[in-house]
């Protein structure tokens, strides 16, 4: 049996963390999970948007699994840190957008998963905190850094020095959610826009999203070089050829192949 459930429906996936009797918190097993579904999702070449969401009503994921934790050692409290943040990077790097659909609490480790998404969706029972440094620790699966980046330092330092928990409303204003929603409207919304991005040309969706992070690194020459190649790079394909000519020709055009 697995902690999360993968069920994919054409060219869209919902990737669901599944053991809400601890909150879908993450302990190794479920991280090990993860890993195994975001490699086969890795390996869809025609996915073209993943929704990530939690069982149940009460929690997206409540944290990395503090039981397993308070026994760690510091060198096996690097491991698992190591461990998490790959395979949310693993997930960061599928080559589709990836929509988080936050439907409970989303705190510590629940945060960071959210935060490795590109989309955030919020129902309105969402609650966003870091609880780290009131268990004596500090974010460990990217949250410092993800956090800063979404939001910048202000924000970020001050959510995880006071660990204070943030609703929805206020993650919206904050810029860490896209959108809020009724709880029973969440996953419709939330495949409502992966449909949207899955109507577009995948290679240039791809291609947008991969410059985007790649924002963050480069200077803005570097990065102005890479979208020039990327734009070039859509002009290879299929897609480009065929919705112009329909653009010209005033045809309506959602036909893409990813060719
Ligand atoms: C282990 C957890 C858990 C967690 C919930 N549970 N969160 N178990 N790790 N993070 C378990 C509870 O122990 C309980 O199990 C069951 O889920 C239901 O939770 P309750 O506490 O009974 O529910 P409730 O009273 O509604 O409170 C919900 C809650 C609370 C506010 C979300 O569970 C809570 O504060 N959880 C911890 C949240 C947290 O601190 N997260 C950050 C962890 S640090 P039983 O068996 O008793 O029914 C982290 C670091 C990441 O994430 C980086 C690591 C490198």
């Amino acid at each position: 049996m697995s902690f999360v459930n993968v069920n994919l429906s054409e060219n869209i996936a919902i990737l669901e963390i599944n053991r809400p009797e601890g909150l879908n918190a993450l302990n190794t097993e479920v991280l090990s999970d993860l890993l195994e579904a975001i490699s086969a999702l890795h390996e869809e070449e025609d996915l073209r948007a993943l929704i990530v969401t939690g069982a149940g009503e009460k929690s997206f994921v409540a944290g990395a699994d503090i039981g397993e934790m308070s026994g760690l050692n510091s060198r096996e409290a690097e491991n698992f840190g190591h461990f998490g943040s790959s395979v949310f990077e693993a997930l960061r790097q599928i080559p589709c957008p990836v929509i988080a659909a936050v439907n409970g609490y989303a705190l510590g480790g629940g945060f960071e998963l959210a935060l490795a998404c590109d989309i955030r969706l919020a129902s309105t029972t969402a609650r966003f905190a870091f609880p780290e440094t009131g268990l004596g620790i500090t974010p460990g699966f990217g949250g410092t850094q993800r956090l800063a980046k979404l939001c910048g330092t202000g924000v970020a330092s001050e959510l995880i020095f006071t660990g204070r928990r943030v609703k929805a409303e206020e993650a919206l204003a904050l810029g860490i959610v896209n959108k809020v929603v009724e709880p029973d409207q969440l996953i419709d919304e939330a495949l409502e826009m992966a449909k949207a991005i899955a109507d577009k040309a995948p290679i240039a969706v791809a291609k947008a999203k991969q410059a985007i992070y790649a924002s963050e690194e480069l200077s803005i020459e570097q990065g102005l070089d890479l979208e020039a190649a990327f734009f070039a790079h859509c002009f290879e394909t299929q897609d480009q050829k065929r919705a112009m000519k329909a653009f010209l020709d005033k045809e309506e055009f959602h036909d893409f192949q990813n060719l």
